[in-house]
């Protein structure tokens, strides 16, 4: 029986190469394994090393080379590159060191993301989290316009933000404001973008996830958070009976966005949420 995640006889995204930051680990390595098995060549990018504000730990250069390893099992091709979102020169050289490689890129998945909510707050936080999700994911589609452009044939860009992208959740901290501040900041960019890269045929949007399990919400500090946060903590906040959903139900809606099935979908907030905005 196939599961979700089986590569299909013929993939969705054959031929198609996909620029993915924050690939080491959670989502971003789940939106790779995703893309890979239905066919997509890869160019992914991670920091690979702590940030000070964030209170979990972020991915290392072993996870990189793991993830590597995995695509390449599924019969891919990978580039990849220890790089910063906060870093344009930096983020620039590793897409294009990609797009020598492979001659086009026509998937963008801006993932990289961080959730500094301390419990002991911190006043950087607020910077911190800007810089990443917020100018991080400028810097991510940046890099990518002017090939995606030049090659003529169109494209997606897909951009992770959060219900908190949506709802005003995320609490009173530095980083929990900066956090809501910075994914209701990239809706306004993907609208922007989708309107300006339309002639282009290239399609925007962004994918909201309710609580997804990986360590960015499996650390204690930040189940201490939601503990005591009252916009999070009451017993069930999906409206679906699930407490937390998988990688790769995002994932899968990545793919689909990413795919041409989604061909004339364009300027959407994708909530993967079990309800949780409607309930709001
Ligand atoms: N986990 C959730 O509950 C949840 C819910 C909604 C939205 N999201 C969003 O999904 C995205 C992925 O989150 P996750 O849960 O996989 O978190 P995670 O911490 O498990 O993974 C994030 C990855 O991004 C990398 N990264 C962090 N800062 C970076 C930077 N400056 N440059 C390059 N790489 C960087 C990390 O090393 C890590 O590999 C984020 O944008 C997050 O805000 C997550």
């Amino acid at each position: 029986m196939r599961g979700a995640g089986t590569r299909t006889a013929k993939g969705r995204l054959d031929g198609k190469v996909a620029f993915v930051t924050g690939a080491a680990g959670g989502l971003g390595r789940s939106h790779i394994r995703r893309l890979a098995e239905e066919g997509a060549d890869l160019v992914i990018v991670d920091i690979c090393r702590p940030i000070d504000t964030v209170p979990y730990p972020l991915s290392t250069p072993a996870e990189l080379t793991e993830a590597v390893s995995e695509a390449e099992a599924l019969g891919r091709r990978v580039v990849a590159r220890q790089s910063d979102v906060r870093d344009r020169e930096a983020l620039q050289a590793a897409f294009d060191t990609g797009l020598a490689e492979f001659g086009h890129i026509d998937v963008v998945v801006a993932n990289a993301g961080i959730a500094p909510m301390l419990v002991q707050d911190r006043a950087e936080a607020w910077q911190d989290v800007i810089d990443v999700n917020l100018t991080g994911t400028f810097n991510t589609v940046e890099v990518a316009i002017p090939s995606m452009v030049a090659a003529g044939q169109g494209g997606s860009i897909v951009i992770i933000s959060s219900t908190a992208g949506l709802a005003g959740i995320g609490g009173a901290s530095n980083g929990g404001l900066g956090y809501a501040a910075s994914k209701h900041g990239v809706v306004g960019l993907m609208r922007s973008y989708a309107n300006n890269l339309a002639h282009d045929g290239i399609r925007v949007n962004s994918v909201h996830p309710t609580g997804v399990a990986t360590r960015m919400i499996a650390d204690p500090a930040i189940l201490e958070f939601v503990a005591q946060d009252p916009s999070l903590s009451h017993e069930a906040p999906n409206a679906l009976d699930v407490d937390t959903i998988e990688p790769v139900d995002v994932s899968n809606a990545v793919l689909w966005l990413a795919s041409d099935e989604a061909r004339y979908v364009t300027g959407v907030t994708l909530p993967v949420d079990a309800g949780f905005i409607n309930r709001k």
